[in-house]
């Protein structure tokens, strides 16, 4: 298949490549910075390093793989190497590596001489299909997910779906619970979409895997450049997040990959939705809970208590949603489906009525 560009129509424009190979790319795409760095985990660097064709000088700093490395320690350590490498304000910052090293090197760029260029290198299907799109760059913090960041969008994408070939099947599975989430804002023809071809997205089928992962940029791309400090629409992309968020955060951040929690997440929000009376589409939880079923994602918050040996009371879990970014002087707000496509922005409800919904799943 060839590649497949997406243009994000924002000021700078910038593009978003996907397909086979492109890591090989990175060299000449990058060659007219005055410097390139590197910032990638101990896992990804040594599979895909070699495949950019950068120079061998090329300084690089790796992170310890995982979400723990999400924090603030690291993004200052990430800062002191980009300054020990002599970066100036005309280098670019290459992010290689999945959502953990795309946000925390985003945010590192945004920060270092108040922004640098970076290229975003995903090699995981969450950051293909979502998080290296879009310009959302954070780090942890105790109190919170992605408490500490800010809206600074990259020069180019390069999203080389080869590299999913050696994605474990827990990560892979991660994607999938995001790109379910896309179906479910982009409307049907996703959706049925990935109900026709469960058995070519379990072989990763690779022409698949472009052609999904290019729908779900289309997606993303066109509601960013609608929106892309989330003043309004933008909130869409973050059904089952607010339910995600706090599992993640109660778990403990790292124990429950984000796109697993966000899948269950999605479950729940259409839970609360009928729950509610919002959601008009009587088989849409049956179908939702399908797919996540044959992808190997929880449906249920007791299933994912099995699965992860995490305890997640509804009164944590409750307590958590209070902090999340998208709370409004405490109170939770949720994104909840009416239909596929069609989406019921800022629902906020009292404590007592969600621990009810978290306590029957
Ligand atoms: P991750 O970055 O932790 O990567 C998961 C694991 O996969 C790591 O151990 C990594 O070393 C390994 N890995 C990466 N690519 C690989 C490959 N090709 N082959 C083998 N192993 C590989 O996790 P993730 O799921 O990519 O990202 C999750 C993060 O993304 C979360 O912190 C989440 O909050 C964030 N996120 C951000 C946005 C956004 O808009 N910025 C959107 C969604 C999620
Ligand atoms: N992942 C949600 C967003 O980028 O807005």
């Amino acid at each position: 298949m060839p590649t497949i560009c997406i243009a994000v129509p924002l000021e700078p424009r910038y593009e978003v490549l996907v397909g086979r190979g492109l890591l090989a790319e990175t060299a000449s795409r990058s060659a007219h910075y005055s410097a390139r760095a590197l910032l990638s985990d101990t896992h990804v660097a040594p599979l895909y390093a070699g495949a950019l064709g950068l120079p061998e000088a090329t300084r690089a700093h790796l992170l310890t793989p995982g979400e723990s490395s999400k924090n603030l320690d690291e993004l200052e350590r990430t800062l002191e190497f980009m300054a020990r490498t002599g970066l100036d304000r005309s280098a670019c910052l290459l992010l290689l590596g999945g959502g953990v090293v795309g946000d925390l090197g985003g945010l590192a760029a945004a920060l270092y001489m108040r922004g640098i260029d970076f290229v975003q290198l995903p090699t995981t299907l969450l950051a293909q299909v979502d998080s290296s799109v879009g310009g959302k760059t954070a780090v942890n913090l105790a109190a919170g997910k992605n408490l500490a960041g800010v809206f600074r969008q990259p020069a180019l994408v390069l999203a080389d779906t080869g590299t999913l070939a050696t994605l474990d099947a827990e990560e892979y599975r991660s994607g999938l619970g995001e790109v379910l989430k896309t179906a479910l804002v982009a409307g049907e023809a996703l959706l049925a979409r990935l109900e026709s071809a469960r058995a070519e997205l379990a072989a990763r089928d690779p022409d698949l895997l472009a052609e999904v992962v290019a729908e779900c940029v289309r997606t993303k791309a066109a509601i960013v450049a609608r929106d892309p400090t989330e003043k309004g629409e933008r909130a869409k992309l973050n059904l089952g997040h607010t339910f995600a968020h706090a599992i993640e955060r109660v778990a403990g951040y790292g124990a429950i990959p984000h796109g697993v929690a966000v899948g269950t997440g999605l479950a729940l929000a259409l839970r609360l939705s009928e729950r509610l009376q919002i959601v008009r589409e009587p088989a849409l939880r049956a179908r939702v809970e399908a797919l996540l079923a044959a992808f190997g994602i929880p449906t249920t918050l007791a299933a994912l208590r099995t699965r992860y040996h995490a305890q997640l009371e509804p009164s944590e879990l409750v307590r958590s949603m209070r902090l999340d970014k998208k709370s409004v002087a405490g109170r939770p707000r949720f994104v909840l489906p009416r239909a596929v496509g069609e989406l019921a922005l800022g629902i906020e409800l009292e404590d007592s009525a969600l621990e009810t919904v978290l306590e029957a799943a």
